[in-house]
Order: C-alpha cells, then structure tokens, then sequence
C-alpha cells in the first residue's frame, strides 16, 4: 500500500469470493466521488485487473498526485497473503472495509468466514457489511439477514438493489444509492 497521510481515507472493497460486485462497486464509488468533488486515487490488488482497466480508461476520475481524499481498492475474492497484508496495513490507517453480501444463507455463512479473518487481523471494528443485489430494500429477506448478521458485525442500513445499470454508466437510482451509502458511512 502507498503511504498514507493524514487526511487519507481508505475504502477497501473486500469479500471471501468473487461475484459479489466489489469491482462493480469500485467503479461505482470512484464515478460517485468524484462527482462529489472529492479528490480520488484507486489501486486494484486482484490480479484480473477489471478497476485498473476501468482506471486507465477513467483516468479524469483520480489524481496521479499524492493528494487523494479517498483511496478505493478492490481485491481478489479469496484467502491470499495479499489480502492478510492490506488488513495489517491497514491497522492504523482511517480506512473503511466495505464486504458486499447477497442475502442468502449462503452469503450469510461465508460473510461469517471473512468476519473472522478481518478480526484476526484487528480490523474488524474497520468493517461494514452492506447488501448487494437484493432485489428490493424493504424484502423480508434483507431484514432477516442485516439483522442476524448486525448481532455480529455492523451492518449498512443502506442497501444496494439489484439494477441493470450498475454495469454501465450509474442512472439516478443507482448514484442515489451509491451516495446515500457513502453518507450513511464514509462522508
Ligand atoms: N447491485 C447490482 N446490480 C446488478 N448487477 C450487479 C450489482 N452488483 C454487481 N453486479 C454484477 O455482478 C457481477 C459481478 O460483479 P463484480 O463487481 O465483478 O464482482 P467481484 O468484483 O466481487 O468479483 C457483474 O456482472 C456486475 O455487473
Ligand atoms: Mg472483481
């Protein structure tokens, strides 16, 4: 990880596998951001590379100088040494550990596994755990899991419904989202 100055905050996207819309909501964050005027850098430690790509082609979005607010990083969905480095580097970092879950008993298990690892490294009380791709906020389902899991964790009250434009472009319901999150726990 880059050095981090004072005013730095970090927003790790991190999970115990894949699919679970960390690169999706890399981009997302980044677009958002920077539409809020704040100054952005981003680092993508998964080796497909899908928010480095992304970057290079965004390039306006973040800054090439030291004096990023916010720095987005996504990761690899699985148990690696990198990922155990970017916790312990983290430790003493203001950073946000955003794990994305999609409620379902299988999410919910795994969501449990990556809760132990980031407090083996000290760092769970840096995490916040949000759902993605519900298919509506008020579901029962969405209830039932933030609940069982928040008597573990903190968990987002914010959610992120499953929408077709969250692989393009962000249209007015997905930045409304994407920006109350980012009120709700990083603003
Ligand atoms: N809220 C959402 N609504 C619709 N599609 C989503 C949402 N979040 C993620 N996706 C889709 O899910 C797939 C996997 O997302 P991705 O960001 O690549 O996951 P990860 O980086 O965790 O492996 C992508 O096709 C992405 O567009
Ligand atoms: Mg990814």
């Amino acid at each position: 990880m880059s050095e981090g100055t004072a005013t730095k905050k970090y927003i790790i996207f991190m999970a115990h596998k894949g699919g679970v819309g960390k690169s999706t909501m890399s981009k997302q964050f980044s677009r958002e951001l920077h539409r809020l005027g704040k100054i952005i850098e981003g680092q993508d430690y998964d080796p497909q590379q899908h928010f480095a790509r992304f970057m290079e082609i965004n390039s306006y979005l973040f800054t090439e100088q030291e004096d990023a607010e916010y720095v987005i990083v996504d990761t690899q969905g699985a148990h690696t040494q990198t990922n155990v480095d970017i916790m312990q580097g983290m430790q003493h970092e203001d950073a946000l550990f955003v794990v994305l879950f999609r409620p379902t008993e299988d999410d919910y298990k795994e969501t449990l596994i990556i809760r132990d690892r980031l407090k083996a490294q000290g760092v769970l009380d840096k995490a916040l755990f949000v759902v993605n791709g519900c298919y509506r906020e008020n579901d029962k389902d969405v209830k039932e899991f933030k609940e069982r899991l928040g008597d573990t964790v903190k968990v987002a009250q914010s959610v992120f419904v499953q929408r077709k434009n969250y692989a393009k472009e962000p249209d007015s319901k997905v930045r409304g989202e994407i920006s109350r999150f980012l009120h709700e726990a990083v603003l």
